[in-house]
């Protein structure tokens, strides 16, 4: 079957099956262009507590697929590859998470978006890139735990009046942008503005213009005059193109890609719709507990 003949195939599973694609935006272009919505972290969780279609084909890594079931109670959520994991969500677990608050007995917890459904459930609430300092600065109690990545948290705790006491966790795509690859591209294209992703390194961050989740690039994107070089994961590149002929990004680095985003293709898309699966649960007792850190979130924002 070849590209097209694939697309058709899937949009007509989605029918019969009544499903909605839901899409990260690090996800390749052909899965982009085959979704119903594409997001960040905080946006997808959003629309799934949204959706009104039975079926949720969700197009990223695991734990995202998770917060969509936990926000969608009632509905079957799908992966198309059940190995599309976040290795930085796994740096941490519920286990730690309850070890972690002993030690620190009194504090509040903030977890990433980018935990199992496990970790979120010890946790006070919840956060993503795009909402994590205003989330801190909402919380009662002079110190906050953050976990699991010590780069978001350094970049909270930077205008944030709350001491963050940061996990040692990180996104090992992020962590790899170097201070060196940005100074790099910066000569080659002088005239471009630098955004960063705040996994980034602080001295990354220390080069960047501006500072931004994926959803606040491809807003931003679409008011900039400006060529931009984009320390994020690379899929992005390929929307901010799409959405705004005519306007340059340069990717930071090829390098910068997230091999766990880049096993969903179009044809696990499909074939996810033609077998349902791979099915996505949460353990009732853990949604529950779950739910309330990431509505809490929502609630908030
Ligand atoms: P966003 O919240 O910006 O979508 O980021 C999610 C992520 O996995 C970043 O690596
Ligand atoms: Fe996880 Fe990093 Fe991949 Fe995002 S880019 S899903 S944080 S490994």
């Amino acid at each position: 079957m070849d590209k097209n003949d694939m697309m058709d195939r899937i949009r007509e599973l989605k029918k019969d099956r009544n499903a909605v694609i839901l899409v990260h935006n690090y996800q390749i272009g052909e899965v982009q262009d085959a979704g119903d919505f594409i997001g960040d972290s905080l946006e997808l969780s959003r629309k799934a507590a949204r959706v009104k279609e039975d079926v949720i084909v969700f197009c990223g890594v695991h734990f995202m697929a998770e917060t969509a079931a936990i926000l969608a109670p009632g509905k079957t959520v799908l992966i198309p590859d059940s190995s599309a994991g976040c290795p930085m969500a796994d740096m941490i677990t519920a286990e730690d998470m309850v070890q972690w608050k002993k030690r620190y007995p009194g504090r509040k917890s903030v977890c990433y978006i980018n935990t199992s459904a496990a970790v979120k459930a010890e946790c006070d609430i919840c956060c993503t890139s795009s909402n994590a300092e205003k989330v801190v600065d909402g919380l009662e109690g002079e110190e906050i735990l953050f976990a699991p990545d010590k780069n978001l948290a350094a970049w909270v705790a930077r205008t944030s009046s709350k001491k963050i006491i940061p996990w040692d966790g990180y996104c090992y795509v992020h962590n790899n942008i170097r201070a060196a690859d940005v100074r790099r591209k910066k000569e080659e294209h002088p005239e471009a503005e630098v955004w960063v992703h705040p996994e980034c390194p602080p001295e990354v961050i220390d080069l960047a213009d501006r500072v931004l989740s994926t959803g606040k690039m491809v807003k931003e994107a679409r008011v900039t005059d400006r060529s931009v070089i984009i320390g994020t994961e690379s899929g992005i590149v390929y929307r901010l193109k799409k959405e705004n002929p005519g306007k340059i990004f340069y990717p930071v680095k090829n390098t910068a890609v997230c091999r766990n985003m880049k096993k969903i293709t179009l044809e696990k898309v499909f074939l996810s719709l033609e077998k349902m699966q791979f099915h996505v649960t949460v353990p009732p007792l853990i949604a529950e507990r779950a739910r309330g850190a990431i509505t809490r979130m929502v609630d908030l924002v």
